[in-house]
Protein backbone atom coordinates (compact mmCIF):
# COMPACT_ATOMS: atom_id res chain seq x y z
CA UNK A 1 0.00 0.00 0.00
CA UNK A 2 1.74 3.38 -1.17
CA UNK A 3 -0.71 5.10 1.81
CA UNK A 4 2.29 7.44 3.11
CA UNK A 5 3.79 10.36 1.16
CA UNK A 6 7.64 11.54 0.53
CA UNK A 7 8.90 13.56 3.24
CA UNK A 8 11.33 16.60 3.55
CA UNK A 9 13.14 17.87 6.63
CA UNK A 10 15.05 20.75 6.66
CA UNK A 11 15.35 20.62 10.66
CA UNK A 12 19.17 19.99 10.33
CA UNK A 13 19.85 22.83 7.66
CA UNK A 14 18.59 25.16 10.19
CA UNK A 15 21.28 25.84 12.21
CA UNK A 16 22.22 27.55 9.05
CA UNK A 17 19.41 29.30 7.87
CA UNK A 18 16.84 29.94 10.23
CA UNK A 19 12.74 29.38 9.55
CA UNK A 20 11.67 32.55 9.73
CA UNK A 21 14.90 33.29 6.74
CA UNK A 22 12.97 30.28 4.78
CA UNK A 23 9.56 31.30 5.18
CA UNK A 24 10.34 34.86 4.19
CA UNK A 25 10.97 33.10 0.59
CA UNK A 26 7.28 31.74 0.80
CA UNK A 27 6.19 34.92 -1.38
CA UNK A 28 9.05 34.07 -3.97
CA UNK A 29 8.45 30.28 -4.21
CA UNK A 30 4.87 30.59 -4.56
CA UNK A 31 5.35 33.45 -7.27
CA UNK A 32 7.84 30.91 -9.21
CA UNK A 33 5.37 28.12 -8.84
CA UNK A 34 2.61 30.45 -10.26
CA UNK A 35 5.39 31.30 -12.76
CA UNK A 36 5.33 27.44 -13.90
CA UNK A 37 1.41 26.99 -13.69
CA UNK A 38 0.42 29.59 -15.58
CA UNK A 39 3.24 29.58 -18.31
CA UNK A 40 4.50 33.39 -17.91
CA UNK A 41 7.92 32.73 -17.36
CA UNK A 42 11.08 32.21 -19.06
CA UNK A 43 11.23 29.14 -21.26
CA UNK A 44 7.54 28.45 -20.98
CA UNK A 45 7.24 26.74 -23.81
CA UNK A 46 8.84 23.80 -22.43
CA UNK A 47 6.08 23.31 -19.41
CA UNK A 48 4.94 19.89 -20.67
CA UNK A 49 5.93 18.00 -17.93
CA UNK A 50 4.20 20.01 -15.30
CA UNK A 51 1.22 18.31 -16.02
CA UNK A 52 2.28 15.34 -17.44
CA UNK A 53 1.51 12.70 -14.89
CA UNK A 54 -2.21 13.62 -13.98
CA UNK A 55 -2.64 14.29 -17.95
CA UNK A 56 -1.01 11.33 -18.88
CA UNK A 57 -2.86 9.65 -22.28
CA UNK A 58 -3.52 5.99 -21.14
CA UNK A 59 -3.76 4.73 -24.51
CA UNK A 60 -0.33 5.88 -24.81
CA UNK A 61 0.83 3.67 -21.56
CA UNK A 62 -1.34 0.61 -23.58
CA UNK A 63 0.82 0.93 -26.43
CA UNK A 64 3.96 1.70 -24.80
CA UNK A 65 3.07 -1.72 -22.65
CA UNK A 66 2.32 -3.54 -25.88
CA UNK A 67 5.17 -2.61 -27.56
CA UNK A 68 7.76 -3.80 -24.41
CA UNK A 69 5.78 -6.95 -24.54
CA UNK A 70 6.77 -7.38 -27.98
CA UNK A 71 10.61 -6.67 -27.76
CA UNK A 72 10.22 -8.56 -24.24
CA UNK A 73 9.20 -12.04 -26.16
CA UNK A 74 11.32 -11.56 -28.87
CA UNK A 75 14.70 -10.43 -27.16
CA UNK A 76 17.14 -11.13 -25.01
CA UNK A 77 18.59 -7.97 -24.71
CA UNK A 78 17.49 -4.92 -25.28
CA UNK A 79 19.95 -1.74 -26.08
CA UNK A 80 18.53 1.50 -25.25
CA UNK A 81 20.30 4.31 -27.25
CA UNK A 82 20.58 7.64 -26.16
CA UNK A 83 22.41 10.23 -23.89
CA UNK A 84 21.55 12.86 -21.17
CA UNK A 85 18.04 13.33 -20.85
CA UNK A 86 17.15 10.74 -23.40
CA UNK A 87 18.86 7.82 -21.08
CA UNK A 88 19.55 8.60 -17.73
CA UNK A 89 15.62 8.80 -16.14
CA UNK A 90 15.19 5.42 -18.12
CA UNK A 91 18.76 4.06 -16.37
CA UNK A 92 17.74 5.69 -12.56
CA UNK A 93 14.85 3.92 -12.48
CA UNK A 94 16.00 0.69 -13.50
CA UNK A 95 18.68 0.18 -12.34
CA UNK A 96 16.66 1.30 -9.30
CA UNK A 97 14.40 -1.03 -8.80
CA UNK A 98 16.08 -3.94 -10.12
CA UNK A 99 17.86 -6.95 -8.40
CA UNK A 100 21.25 -5.84 -8.15
CA UNK A 101 22.58 -9.06 -9.65
CA UNK A 102 19.84 -9.46 -12.21
CA UNK A 103 22.11 -8.58 -15.08
CA UNK A 104 24.22 -12.36 -14.19
CA UNK A 105 21.00 -14.27 -14.06
CA UNK A 106 19.38 -15.40 -16.74
CA UNK A 107 16.54 -12.81 -16.12
CA UNK A 108 15.49 -11.49 -19.51
CA UNK A 109 14.88 -8.99 -21.32
CA UNK A 110 18.81 -7.38 -20.42
CA UNK A 111 18.65 -4.08 -20.42
CA UNK A 112 21.89 -2.17 -21.86
CA UNK A 113 22.91 0.95 -23.37
CA UNK A 114 24.60 2.76 -25.82
CA UNK A 115 24.95 5.92 -27.19
CA UNK A 116 25.98 7.80 -23.92
CA UNK A 117 29.56 7.97 -24.49
CA UNK A 118 31.77 7.34 -27.92
CA UNK A 119 34.22 4.92 -26.32
CA UNK A 120 34.72 2.69 -29.32
CA UNK A 121 36.38 -0.09 -26.61
CA UNK A 122 32.96 0.31 -25.65
CA UNK A 123 31.08 -0.14 -28.79
CA UNK A 124 33.74 -2.99 -29.70
CA UNK A 125 32.67 -5.20 -26.55
CA UNK A 126 28.80 -4.83 -26.78
CA UNK A 127 28.44 -5.89 -29.93
CA UNK A 128 31.11 -8.43 -29.56
CA UNK A 129 28.27 -9.40 -26.29
CA UNK A 130 25.76 -8.96 -28.74
CA UNK A 131 27.05 -11.43 -30.87
CA UNK A 132 24.65 -14.49 -31.65
CA UNK A 133 21.77 -13.24 -29.22
CA UNK A 134 18.51 -12.09 -30.29
CA UNK A 135 18.44 -8.53 -29.26
CA UNK A 136 16.28 -5.22 -30.17
CA UNK A 137 17.11 -1.60 -30.02
CA UNK A 138 15.04 1.44 -28.18
CA UNK A 139 16.39 4.43 -30.20
CA UNK A 140 16.21 7.87 -28.01
CA UNK A 141 16.79 11.30 -29.21
CA UNK A 142 14.29 13.79 -29.56
CA UNK A 143 16.64 16.51 -32.03
CA UNK A 144 17.25 12.80 -33.53
CA UNK A 145 20.93 14.75 -34.72
CA UNK A 146 22.58 13.86 -31.22
CA UNK A 147 25.71 12.19 -32.72
CA UNK A 148 26.60 9.85 -29.78
CA UNK A 149 23.31 7.86 -30.15
CA UNK A 150 23.16 8.39 -33.88
CA UNK A 151 26.84 6.74 -33.75
CA UNK A 152 26.22 3.95 -31.77
CA UNK A 153 22.93 3.45 -34.24
CA UNK A 154 24.39 2.84 -36.71
CA UNK A 155 26.52 0.84 -35.68
CA UNK A 156 24.15 -1.79 -33.71
CA UNK A 157 21.39 -1.52 -36.82
CA UNK A 158 24.29 -2.88 -39.48
CA UNK A 159 24.61 -5.82 -36.79
CA UNK A 160 21.40 -6.15 -36.27
CA UNK A 161 20.17 -6.52 -39.97
CA UNK A 162 22.96 -8.71 -40.50
CA UNK A 163 22.41 -11.25 -37.63
CA UNK A 164 18.59 -11.08 -38.07
CA UNK A 165 17.70 -9.92 -41.68
CA UNK A 166 16.34 -6.33 -42.71
CA UNK A 167 12.38 -7.66 -41.60
CA UNK A 168 12.98 -9.06 -38.48
CA UNK A 169 15.59 -6.45 -37.51
CA UNK A 170 12.72 -3.47 -37.97
CA UNK A 171 10.54 -5.82 -35.96
CA UNK A 172 13.00 -5.48 -32.95
CA UNK A 173 13.69 -1.63 -33.61
CA UNK A 174 11.86 1.31 -31.76
CA UNK A 175 12.16 4.88 -32.81
CA UNK A 176 11.10 7.54 -29.80
CA UNK A 177 11.81 10.76 -31.15
CA UNK A 178 9.80 14.17 -32.63
CA UNK A 179 7.07 13.52 -34.06
CA UNK A 180 7.71 15.58 -37.40
CA UNK A 181 11.48 16.64 -37.53
CA UNK A 182 15.17 15.42 -37.41
CA UNK A 183 17.21 12.69 -38.69
CA UNK A 184 15.71 9.86 -36.89
CA UNK A 185 11.99 10.89 -37.32
CA UNK A 186 13.02 11.02 -41.17
CA UNK A 187 15.06 7.42 -40.61
CA UNK A 188 12.31 5.82 -39.03
CA UNK A 189 9.84 7.04 -41.46
CA UNK A 190 11.50 5.51 -44.30
CA UNK A 191 12.37 2.10 -42.39
CA UNK A 192 8.84 1.53 -40.63
CA UNK A 193 10.41 1.34 -37.20
CA UNK A 194 7.56 1.59 -34.51
CA UNK A 195 7.63 5.21 -32.81
CA UNK A 196 6.72 6.89 -30.17
CA UNK A 197 6.78 10.89 -29.73
CA UNK A 198 8.47 12.98 -27.08
CA UNK A 199 6.31 16.00 -26.94
CA UNK A 200 7.33 19.35 -28.20
CA UNK A 201 6.69 20.69 -25.22
CA UNK A 202 8.76 18.49 -23.02
CA UNK A 203 13.16 18.86 -22.68
CA UNK A 204 14.98 15.89 -22.24
CA UNK A 205 15.89 16.13 -18.69
CA UNK A 206 12.14 16.50 -18.25
CA UNK A 207 10.94 13.60 -20.30
CA UNK A 208 11.26 10.24 -17.62
CA UNK A 209 7.83 10.02 -17.70
CA UNK A 210 7.39 10.46 -21.14
CA UNK A 211 8.08 7.04 -23.76
CA UNK A 212 11.35 7.98 -23.31
CA UNK A 213 11.60 6.73 -20.03
CA UNK A 214 8.59 4.58 -19.58
CA UNK A 215 9.48 2.39 -22.88
CA UNK A 216 12.60 1.27 -21.49
CA UNK A 217 11.38 1.02 -18.00
CA UNK A 218 8.26 -1.13 -19.32
CA UNK A 219 10.87 -3.54 -20.90
CA UNK A 220 12.85 -4.18 -17.95
CA UNK A 221 9.18 -5.27 -16.46
CA UNK A 222 8.45 -2.39 -13.80
CA UNK A 223 5.44 -1.56 -13.31
CA UNK A 224 4.78 1.67 -15.19
CA UNK A 225 1.40 2.64 -14.05
CA UNK A 226 2.78 2.56 -10.57
CA UNK A 227 5.38 5.05 -11.29
CA UNK A 228 2.83 7.80 -13.34
CA UNK A 229 0.03 6.96 -10.19
CA UNK A 230 3.53 8.32 -7.46
CA UNK A 231 4.10 11.45 -9.65
CA UNK A 232 0.31 12.13 -10.14
CA UNK A 233 0.51 12.19 -6.21
CA UNK A 234 3.64 14.64 -5.71
CA UNK A 235 1.88 16.72 -8.10
CA UNK A 236 -1.09 17.43 -6.42
CA UNK A 237 1.18 18.07 -3.51
CA UNK A 238 3.07 20.20 -5.23
CA UNK A 239 0.37 21.95 -6.40
CA UNK A 240 0.05 26.04 -6.57
CA UNK A 241 -3.02 25.27 -4.10
CA UNK A 242 -0.29 24.35 -1.60
CA UNK A 243 0.40 26.55 1.40
CA UNK A 244 4.38 26.86 1.24
CA UNK A 245 4.94 25.19 4.77
CA UNK A 246 2.91 21.88 2.93
CA UNK A 247 4.32 22.61 -0.52
CA UNK A 248 7.65 20.14 -0.16
CA UNK A 249 9.37 21.28 -3.63
CA UNK A 250 8.58 24.89 -2.81
CA UNK A 251 10.69 24.38 0.63
CA UNK A 252 13.26 22.64 -0.85
CA UNK A 253 14.00 25.30 -3.13
CA UNK A 254 13.78 28.04 -1.23
CA UNK A 255 16.28 26.29 1.32
CA UNK A 256 18.88 25.74 -1.44
CA UNK A 257 18.52 29.09 -2.79
CA UNK A 258 19.16 30.52 0.25
CA UNK A 259 22.11 28.16 1.25
CA UNK A 260 23.43 29.24 -2.26
CA UNK A 261 23.20 33.06 -0.95
CA UNK A 262 25.12 31.79 2.13
CA UNK A 263 28.16 30.58 0.05
CA UNK A 264 27.02 27.14 -0.31
CA UNK A 265 27.67 26.67 -3.69
CA UNK A 266 27.59 22.92 -3.70
CA UNK A 267 24.56 20.39 -3.13
CA UNK A 268 25.96 16.85 -2.32
CA UNK A 269 23.20 14.32 -3.18
CA UNK A 270 23.80 11.90 -0.99
CA UNK A 271 22.18 8.02 -0.76
CA UNK A 272 22.81 5.31 1.81
CA UNK A 273 21.16 2.86 -1.22
CA UNK A 274 23.31 1.60 -3.77
CA UNK A 275 20.63 1.16 -6.24
CA UNK A 276 19.88 5.16 -6.17
CA UNK A 277 23.23 5.82 -7.61
CA UNK A 278 21.78 6.88 -10.89
CA UNK A 279 18.99 8.46 -9.29
CA UNK A 280 21.72 11.17 -8.43
CA UNK A 281 23.40 11.09 -11.97
CA UNK A 282 19.89 11.79 -13.18
CA UNK A 283 18.95 14.73 -10.46
CA UNK A 284 22.97 16.06 -11.65
CA UNK A 285 21.53 16.42 -14.73
CA UNK A 286 18.75 17.71 -14.38
CA UNK A 287 19.85 20.36 -11.60
CA UNK A 288 23.13 20.94 -13.07
CA UNK A 289 21.58 21.89 -17.08
CA UNK A 290 18.47 23.62 -15.39
CA UNK A 291 20.37 26.32 -13.20
CA UNK A 292 23.68 26.17 -14.41
CA UNK A 293 23.77 29.86 -16.68
CA UNK A 294 24.65 32.88 -16.68
CA UNK A 295 27.60 32.34 -14.32
CA UNK A 296 25.29 31.59 -11.62
CA UNK A 297 23.65 27.73 -10.05
CA UNK A 298 24.67 25.36 -7.34
CA UNK A 299 27.13 22.92 -8.59
CA UNK A 300 25.27 19.53 -7.68
CA UNK A 301 27.49 16.56 -7.09
CA UNK A 302 26.60 13.28 -5.60
CA UNK A 303 27.98 10.31 -3.60
CA UNK A 304 27.11 6.72 -2.05
CA UNK A 305 27.07 6.02 1.33
CA UNK A 306 28.19 4.80 3.04
CA UNK A 307 30.47 3.83 0.65
CA UNK A 308 31.89 7.02 -0.26
CA UNK A 309 32.51 7.93 3.27
CA UNK A 310 35.44 6.00 3.16
CA UNK A 311 36.97 8.43 0.11
CA UNK A 312 35.03 11.78 -0.01
CA UNK A 313 34.19 11.75 3.30
CA UNK A 314 37.09 13.51 4.47
CA UNK A 315 36.36 16.41 1.83
CA UNK A 316 32.91 16.65 3.06
CA UNK A 317 33.81 16.56 7.02
CA UNK A 318 36.82 18.83 6.74
CA UNK A 319 37.49 20.40 3.14
CA UNK A 320 36.01 24.17 2.38
CA UNK A 321 32.96 24.90 3.29
CA UNK A 322 31.00 25.90 0.45
CA UNK A 323 28.85 22.27 0.60
CA UNK A 324 25.56 21.46 1.63
CA UNK A 325 23.98 17.58 1.69
CA UNK A 326 20.91 16.48 0.50
CA UNK A 327 20.46 12.80 1.78
CA UNK A 328 17.82 10.28 0.09
CA UNK A 329 16.64 7.74 2.93
CA UNK A 330 14.76 4.60 2.38
CA UNK A 331 12.89 4.15 5.18
CA UNK A 332 12.17 0.19 4.58
CA UNK A 333 14.13 -1.75 2.77
CA UNK A 334 12.56 -4.56 0.61
CA UNK A 335 14.29 -7.29 2.42
CA UNK A 336 15.07 -8.75 5.68
CA UNK A 337 18.55 -9.55 6.67
CA UNK A 338 19.66 -10.07 10.41
CA UNK A 339 23.48 -10.42 11.77
CA UNK A 340 24.28 -14.14 13.32
CA UNK A 341 25.37 -14.30 16.06
CA UNK A 342 29.05 -15.89 16.15
CA UNK A 343 30.51 -17.99 18.73
CA UNK A 344 33.79 -17.40 18.81
CA UNK A 345 32.77 -13.40 17.84
CA UNK A 346 36.88 -12.67 16.83
CA UNK A 347 35.76 -9.82 14.47
CA UNK A 348 34.04 -8.66 17.56
CA UNK A 349 30.30 -8.11 15.64
CA UNK A 350 28.16 -9.69 18.36
CA UNK A 351 27.10 -6.59 19.91
CA UNK A 352 25.12 -6.67 16.57
CA UNK A 353 23.68 -10.30 16.50
CA UNK A 354 20.49 -10.30 16.11
CA UNK A 355 20.30 -6.91 14.35
CA UNK A 356 19.12 -6.13 11.27
CA UNK A 357 21.38 -4.82 8.53
CA UNK A 358 19.15 -1.86 7.84
CA UNK A 359 19.65 -0.76 11.42
CA UNK A 360 23.43 -0.80 10.92
CA UNK A 361 22.98 1.53 7.61
CA UNK A 362 20.63 3.79 9.73
CA UNK A 363 23.03 4.43 12.27
CA UNK A 364 25.58 4.80 10.04
CA UNK A 365 23.38 7.75 8.21
CA UNK A 366 22.25 9.57 11.41
CA UNK A 367 25.88 9.11 12.72
CA UNK A 368 26.88 10.97 9.47
CA UNK A 369 23.92 13.51 9.32
CA UNK A 370 25.26 14.47 12.85
CA UNK A 371 29.06 14.59 12.04
CA UNK A 372 28.69 16.48 9.21
CA UNK A 373 25.96 19.11 10.44
CA UNK A 374 28.69 19.57 13.59
CA UNK A 375 31.59 19.80 10.62
CA UNK A 376 29.45 22.87 9.50
CA UNK A 377 27.36 20.84 6.33
CA UNK A 378 23.68 21.75 6.02
CA UNK A 379 21.79 18.92 5.83
CA UNK A 380 18.17 18.51 4.11
CA UNK A 381 16.68 14.75 4.28
CA UNK A 382 14.51 13.51 1.88
CA UNK A 383 12.42 10.22 3.40
CA UNK A 384 11.11 7.40 0.88
CA UNK A 385 8.77 4.81 3.11
CA UNK A 386 10.06 2.46 0.74
CA UNK A 387 11.89 2.05 -2.56
CA UNK A 388 9.22 1.17 -5.30
CA UNK A 389 7.63 2.29 -8.29
CA UNK A 390 5.21 4.69 -6.74
CA UNK A 391 7.53 6.69 -4.66
CA UNK A 392 10.12 6.76 -7.32
CA UNK A 393 7.54 8.23 -9.65
CA UNK A 394 6.81 10.45 -6.87
CA UNK A 395 10.63 11.49 -5.75
CA UNK A 396 11.19 12.15 -9.66
CA UNK A 397 8.60 14.64 -10.23
CA UNK A 398 9.45 16.11 -7.31
CA UNK A 399 12.71 16.64 -8.17
CA UNK A 400 11.37 18.03 -11.86
CA UNK A 401 9.07 20.43 -9.68
CA UNK A 402 11.22 22.10 -7.36
CA UNK A 403 14.09 22.37 -9.89
CA UNK A 404 11.34 24.72 -12.04
CA UNK A 405 10.85 27.00 -9.05
CA UNK A 406 14.17 26.96 -7.85
CA UNK A 407 15.34 28.13 -11.38
CA UNK A 408 12.70 30.87 -11.36
CA UNK A 409 13.87 31.72 -7.68
CA UNK A 410 17.53 31.73 -9.32
CA UNK A 411 16.49 34.06 -11.98
CA UNK A 412 17.36 32.01 -15.01
CA UNK A 413 15.38 29.95 -17.59
CA UNK A 414 16.11 26.88 -15.95
CA UNK A 415 14.44 24.76 -19.38
CA UNK A 416 17.18 25.96 -21.77
CA UNK A 417 20.67 24.42 -22.60
CA UNK A 418 22.92 26.76 -24.85
CA UNK A 419 25.92 25.97 -23.21
CA UNK A 420 25.85 22.43 -24.31
CA UNK A 421 26.00 23.79 -27.93
CA UNK A 422 29.91 24.75 -27.58
CA UNK A 423 31.78 21.64 -27.28
CA UNK A 424 29.80 20.50 -30.51
CA UNK A 425 30.66 23.04 -32.39
CA UNK A 426 33.88 22.50 -31.85
CA UNK A 427 34.08 18.93 -32.60
CA UNK A 428 31.82 19.28 -35.75
CA UNK A 429 34.59 21.69 -36.93
CA UNK A 430 37.46 18.81 -36.00
CA UNK A 431 35.75 16.27 -37.50
CA UNK A 432 35.05 18.62 -40.34
CA UNK A 433 31.11 18.31 -40.73
CA UNK A 434 29.62 19.58 -43.31
CA UNK A 435 28.35 23.29 -42.54
CA UNK A 436 31.01 23.70 -39.69
CA UNK A 437 34.10 24.84 -42.33
CA UNK A 438 34.58 28.16 -41.31
CA UNK A 439 34.56 27.89 -37.38
CA UNK A 440 37.55 29.39 -35.49
CA UNK A 441 39.14 27.22 -33.16
O1 LIG B 1 18.24 17.55 -21.40
C1 LIG B 1 18.63 17.69 -22.54
O2 LIG B 1 18.04 18.43 -23.33
C2 LIG B 1 19.85 16.94 -23.08
O3 LIG B 1 20.48 16.21 -22.13
C3 LIG B 1 19.39 16.00 -24.18
O4 LIG B 1 18.46 15.13 -23.66
C4 LIG B 1 20.57 15.23 -24.74
O5 LIG B 1 21.51 16.12 -25.25
C5 LIG B 1 20.10 14.29 -25.84
O6 LIG B 1 19.43 14.98 -26.82
P1 LIG B 1 18.53 14.24 -27.88
O7 LIG B 1 17.44 13.55 -27.18
O8 LIG B 1 18.06 15.33 -28.77
O9 LIG B 1 19.42 13.26 -28.61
Amino acid sequence: MNNKQITLNIDKALAFVSKEQIFSQASSAQEANLLLENGTGQGNDFLGWLHLPYSIDHSTIDDIQKTAGLLRAKCEVVVVIGIGGSYLGAKAVIEALSGAFDSLTDKKPLVVYAGHNIGEDYLHELSEFLTGKPFGIINISKSGTTTEPALAFRILKKQLEEAAGKEEAKSRIVAVTDAARGALRTLADKEGYKTFVIPDNVGGRFSVLTPVGLLPVAVAGIDIRQLVAGAVSMEKATGTDVAFENNPAAIYAATRNLLYQQGKKIEILANFNPKLHYVSEWWKQLYGESEGKEHKGIFPAAVDFTTDLHSMGQWIQEGERTIFETVISVANPKYHVEVPNDGEDLDGLNYLAGKRVDYVNKMAELGTQIAHVDGGVPNIKIELPELNEYYLGALLYFFERACGISGYMLKVNPFDQPGVEAYKKNMFALLKKPGYENIQL
